[in-house]
């Protein structure tokens, strides 16, 4: 392993710097060159394909967003793009590619894989936190603590007017941000996409609480299939009128901003497990940290629903805002 290609691709999570800082600095230590393949899958494809330095990587670990930029390629799931990407491979003699994403990205590496076998580890970067085979993935404890401190500014202003605030959050296919932060902002109702939303349920449980409160807040994830936060606002105005509610979205303010000291930490270890994968010739595997330890996870394994949200943190939520 003689030269390493490192990129992000997806939405992009705080943290993944980090990530890229650590896979840099450990190829310089181990005196392996090491090239940043500018906005995912398409710069592989378009040859955007540039060596760095330690130098380069100074100064990124606490900056949000990512320094090689990032984009869902849609040519790289065609057999073109994927043609155009080895062959950019083979000409800048990349022995190995670390790739940083989420479910999308390990989905185009999964395949990729299995057309050219050629050497890919995966870094988990999502804010979603829905990839098997990690505890955390990289970007979730930022997104978490942004949501958090919202949603603590919109409980001044709901306890204020006494009003029903529906705040969604990111999350199209996976509820972990939403229930998660609906645990530490205290909320009422938490709506995630794991499980089936009733509306009559959903003002069953506020009327109750309703009696010895005066705000509430109710977090939806984006893919909730209620159909989000403004179709919950008017079901439930609908149903029951005598709440005042009002709508907040938090949208990409959850992607950005300065990743927590967890993700540093994580994005720091992940990065340096991913050059050592390679040297060890692992591939098609995802880093993970499981119970404290790395760990590797087929990336076929690691996407899309096989990570399971814990129920009984729904449980918590009926005891705890009763
Ligand atoms: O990064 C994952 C995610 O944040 C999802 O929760 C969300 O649905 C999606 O990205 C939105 O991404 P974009 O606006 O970049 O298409």
């Amino acid at each position: 392993m003689k030269r390493i290609g490192v990129l992000t691709s997806g939405g992009d999570a705080p943290g993944m710097n980090a990530a890229v800082r650590a896979v840099v600095r450990t190829c310089v230590f181990k005196n392996i060159e090491i090239y940043g393949i500018c906005e995912g899958y398409k710069g592989l494809i378009d040859g955007n394909i540039n060596p760095l330095s330690s130098t380069d990587v100074s100064n990124i670990i606490q900056r949000g967003g990512t320094i090689l930029k990032s984009s869902r390629s849609q040519e790289f799931f065609d057999v073109e793009g994927r043609k155009k990407a080895h062959q950019n491979i083979q000409k800048f003699e990349l022995d190995g590619i670390v790739t940083i994403g989420g479910d999308g990205t390990f989905t185009g590496a999964s395949i990729f894989n299995q057309e050219y076998s050629s050497s890919i580890v995966g870094i988990p970067g999502t804010i979603d936190n829905d990839l098997f085979g990690t505890d955390y993935t990289i970007g979730y404890d930022t997104a978490l603590n942004t949501v958090v401190e919202a949603v603590d500014k919109i409980k001044d202003t709901a306890s204020s007017h006494n009003r029903l605030f529906i705040i969604e959050v990111m999350g199209k296919d996976a509820g972990f941000i939403a229930l998660n932060s609906g645990i530490g902002v205290g909320a009422d109702a938490i709506l995630i996409p794991e499980t089936p939303t009733y509306i009559n349920q959903l003002i069953k449980k506020l009327d109750n609480g309703n009696s010895h409160k005066s705000s509430m807040i109710v977090i939806v994830a984006e893919g909730d299939d209620a159909g989000g936060a403004y179709e919950v606002a008017k079901k439930l105005k609908e149903e029951c009128p005598k709440y005042d509610s009002r709508v907040t979205i938090l949208g990409h303010i959850q992607r950005g901003g300065s990743p927590s000291a967890m993700d540093r930490v994580l994005a720091s270890r992940m990065g340096n497990a991913a050059v050592n994968a390679l040297l060890e010739n692992k591939s098609n595997v995802m880093i993970g940290i499981i119970d404290k330890q790395i760990a590797y996870t087929p990336f076929e394994k690691s996407i899309k629903h096989h990570n399971k949200i814990n129920k009984s943190l729904l449980d918590l939520t009926e005891i705890l805002s009763y």
